[in-house]
């Protein structure tokens, strides 16, 4: 792991593309804090930084890219916080259908979001189904998210297909979990950043980033910028993954 501070910007041709990108999009709240903002605002810097970042992935060839943006934990904030967050989301989608048709981005949710409020679930359900045979890369939106749910989720839908004689479980293995996450058919993220400058995983995709590089930043969600991408992802391509080997 490594926090980056400095760097110079990169051209898209020097840094080769991560098929997968990961990210906890931090600091909203603090960079609201900052300027004496409301967090609120700081939530739609961020969703500004969403739309940036999406843009940016595509154009380096990115091929997914899974965003944090409402943790199962985050249900236990001040209801007023969820609800500005909710309809924050709803409004994203609402407004940016059109731009993830233009950039042809594929729309997806993971998380368990038959929570979410009806009106938010039906405007991402309207999203995900327009953008469904857009190919450029996918936005996996992680949404009323836990890494730790997502494994009970798996190993439910594991426990059911054996006791209904579908599955042998002799034959179970790494693939099998793999293959029942909300992430099935995606390959792992091989590339995991933070910003502002925590150094933990807060049960994000726990089974996923057994083998990804990451990168903590220094600054907060609203303040990632284009050029923070291409540094991360020069500074992943620097290095040699050897994925436990020789
Ligand atoms: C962390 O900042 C961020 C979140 C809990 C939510 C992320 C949401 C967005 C980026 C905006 C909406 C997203 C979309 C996709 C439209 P924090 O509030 O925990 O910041 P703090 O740690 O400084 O308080």
């Amino acid at each position: 792991m490594s926090k980056l501070h400095e760097h110079t910007p990169l051209t898209h041709s020097e840094a080769s593309a991560p098929e997968h990108i990961a990210i906890i999009m931090d600091g909203n709240g603090r960079w609201a804090k900052q300027r004496g903002l409301p967090r609120i605002a700081g939530h739609r810097a961020g969703a500004e930084s969403v739309r940036r970042t999406v843009e940016a992935c595509k154009n380096l060839g990115v091929k997914f890219l899974t965003l944090y943006a409402f943790s199962s934990e985050n249900w236990n904030r001040p209801e007023s916080e969820v609800k500005a967050l909710m309809q924050l989301l709803e409004r994203f989608l609402k407004e940016k259908t059109k731009e993830m048709m233009k950039q042809n981005v594929r729309l997806n949710a993971i998380g368990r979001t038959d929570m979410l409020p009806a009106k938010t679930r039906k405007q991402l359900e309207l999203a995900i189904e327009t953008t469904q045979n857009n190919t450029a890369l996918t936005l996996n939106l992680a949404l009323s998210y836990g890494g730790r749910e997502e494994i009970v989720d798996a190993t439910r839908a594991i426990a059911e297909k054996v006791k209904n004689g579908e599955l042998d479980i002799n034959t179970i293995d790494n693939d099998t979990v793999t293959n029942h996450l909300y992430t099935a058919g995606q390959p792992d993220p091989c590339l995991l950043i933070r910003t502002s400058g925590e150094l933990r995983l807060s049960n994000f995709l726990l089974w996923q980033l057994s083998y990804a590089e990451i990168v903590i930043l220094d600054k907060f969600w609203p303040d990632f910028s284009e050029s923070d991408l291409t540094a991360a992802v020069a500074h992943f391509s620097g290095r040699q993954r050897r994925f436990g080997a020789l």
